[in-house]
């Protein structure tokens, strides 16, 4: 290479180069509150209110004074970060605290163990992975069953008493006697257990993480499909459909051959093998643009994972923590988790944790050395996870009742914009501060420029780029076609940022009504 060629771009170079073609290349040198700061071309910091707080991970917003004095004292006094297999007191003082919260908000007088992790992504891993070895032991246990009952009948059938009852679970050609009968209700069962494979259900349009097996319950295409070969299988269930959830789940059945002996006769009958081994619900959605589940979809939900025997894993990595202005976004729709997942808010928005809990009567003790990560439950992540606990519960739950109180004036604000421009905001939704706006579809739009652009699915980071370049607000789209815009500020939001919040979306509004190209899509 010669000295004057320019040095290659090895991080983020794709990326960098599609954010400068979306008017997203921006790169921010401090961060405090509710603000990120860039420098103009004069070196001059310029203040941008940022509404998408890391992905809803700074509810306490950006480097929050009290949380950055915890760190640095932590970090002073020397705290071990890594002190693998030992003993940790920390995990347990973090776990009790949280299960505290959920009892308290929940009602349950039931406890869940904790395994920590890294991220969001991981500790739904941590969930497939405990939930598949829960049904391989249902598996265990009706085989073990089956198995019973088949050598009691063989022992039976010595004496010639008993015959083959007809039946539609008789394997072909196995009627004449009992001991082929036998023979080929075994065969069988070996074949169809060879053909089983666990099956997870998540919600149409949720996210949960792109790892190799939590990218299989993202429902995102162009993420998931190239990978399907490698995890799971995952049914997509489209949220508020109490009917297609029943069919998905009848099509999912399996069933192994069982034997009983009535009377003189022995009969075949079909025992439910366990196949579906979870299913993720993400309370509020945020890859559908912050949709809440209902209350009535939530029940249906709970009855068919205990009718099928399979725990509900709540995915609470950006709902829960206090988001929607209680500590779980389940517990706005009545939701019960028999495992839950949070990260994102836990980590204080300076370091990375995140934890998967399982209710102790489901609870595989083993686990806690099945899974194991180098950097979780590291001693700085705890100490930030304590600190994070306590600011929420502060006050008797001061932050929770802000988050509602600054989540119904914010809501309050982009309903205002909705109610005069009907025509191009659809829908407010979400709880709490975990909002979105739902612009309307622009693929027939009257602008040929804003029609390909939401033809193309760039159109959501249009909008965010006129929103930096003209109010210097940073939203991002979430949600299907990159419709949706969330909203989601720390607590800290003032009334003034609301207000700013509210004029952008007016002028955004205004803009897409008169559908000026030149404006929102400056070449
Ligand atoms: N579950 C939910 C509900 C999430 O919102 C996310 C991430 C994850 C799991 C994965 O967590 O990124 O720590 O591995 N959501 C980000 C977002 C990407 O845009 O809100 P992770």
């Amino acid at each position: 290479m010669s000295a004057s060629s320019p040095a290659p771009v090895l991080a983020d170079s794709a990326l960098n180069q599609w954010l400068a073609s979306m008017g997203l290349a921006v790169e921010y040198v401090r961060a405090e509150g509710n603000t990120l700061y860039y420098r103009d071309e004069n070196g001059r910091e310029v203040p941008v209110l940022d509404l998408a707080c890391g992905f809803g991970s700074l509810l306490f917003g950006h480097n929050n004074d009290e949380i950055v004095e915890h760190a640095k004292s932590v970090l002073d006094a020397r705290v071990p970060f890594h002190a693998q297999l030992s003993v940790l007191p920390h995990v347990n003082a973090v776990a009790s605290e949280i299960n505290r919260i959920i009892r308290r908000e929940t009602g349950t007088d039931q406890y869940y163990s904790a395994i920590f992790a890294n991220t969001g992504a991981e500790a739904n891993e941590i969930c497939m992975k405990h939930a598949e070895l829960e049904r391989r032991g249902r598996v265990s246990e009706l085989r073990a069953e089956i198995d019973e009952h088949v050598a009691a009948v063989r022992a039976a059938a010595g004496g010639g008493r008993l015959s083959v009852a007809e039946g539609p679970h008789v394997p072909t050609g196995a009627h004449q006697d009992v001991a082929s009968l036998l023979t080929a209700v075994e065969q069988e069962n070996a074949e169809r257990l060879a053909n089983a494979r666990p099956v997870f259900l998540a919600l149409e349009n949720a996210f949960h993480g792109k790892l190799v097996g939590s990218i299989q319950l993202t429902q995102n295409a162009q993420w998931r499909t190239p990978f399907t070969a490698l995890a799971a299988t995952v049914r997509f269930v489209p949220a508020d459909q109490p009917d297609d959830l029943a069919k998905i789940i009848e099509e999912e059945r399996r069933t192994l051959l069982d034997v009983v002996v009535d009377g003189d006769v022995v009969r075949v009958v079909a025992r439910d093998l366990p196949t579906i081994a979870g299913f993720f619900v993400e309370p509020v959605r945020g890859g559908a643009g912050m949709k809440p589940v209902t209350p009535e979809f939530a029940r249906e939900i709970q009855n068919a994972c205990a009718a099928i025997g399979c725990p509900v894993i709540v995915d609470e990595v950006q709902s829960g923590f206090g988001r929607t202005g209680t500590f779980l976004g389940s517990s706005h729709m009545g939701l019960r988790g028999d495992y839950y997942t949070f990260a994102k808010i836990i980590a204080g928005g300076v370091t990375k944790n995140s934890v998967a809990l399982v209710r102790q009567d489901r609870f595989r003790p083993e686990f806690e050395v099945i899974h194991s990560s180098t950097f979780a439950k590291d001693g700085f992540s705890g100490a930030i996870a304590l600190k994070v606990l306590e600011m929420l519960e502060a006050d008797g739950g001061r932050a929770y009742r802000m988050v509602r109180e600054r989540g119904e004036r914010l809501a309050g604000a982009l309903n205002a914009v909705r109610a005069d421009f009907p025509d191009v905001i659809k829908e407010v939704w979400g709880i709490g501060l975990m909002l979105s706006v739902e612009v309307a579809d622009q693929s027939d739009a009257a602008s040929e420029r804003i029609r390909e652009a939401a033809q193309s699915g760039t159109f959501g980071y249009l909008l965010s780029a006129f929103l930096l370049r003209e109010h210097h607000i940073r939203a991002l789209p979430a949600g299907p076609g990159t419709r949706f815009l969330r909203v989601s500020p720390s607590i800290y939001i003032t009334d003034d940022e609301i207000a700013r919040t509210e004029a952008a979306l007016r002028s955004l509004c205004s803009a897409l009504r008169d559908q000026d190209d030149q404006r929102l899509l400056p070449s």
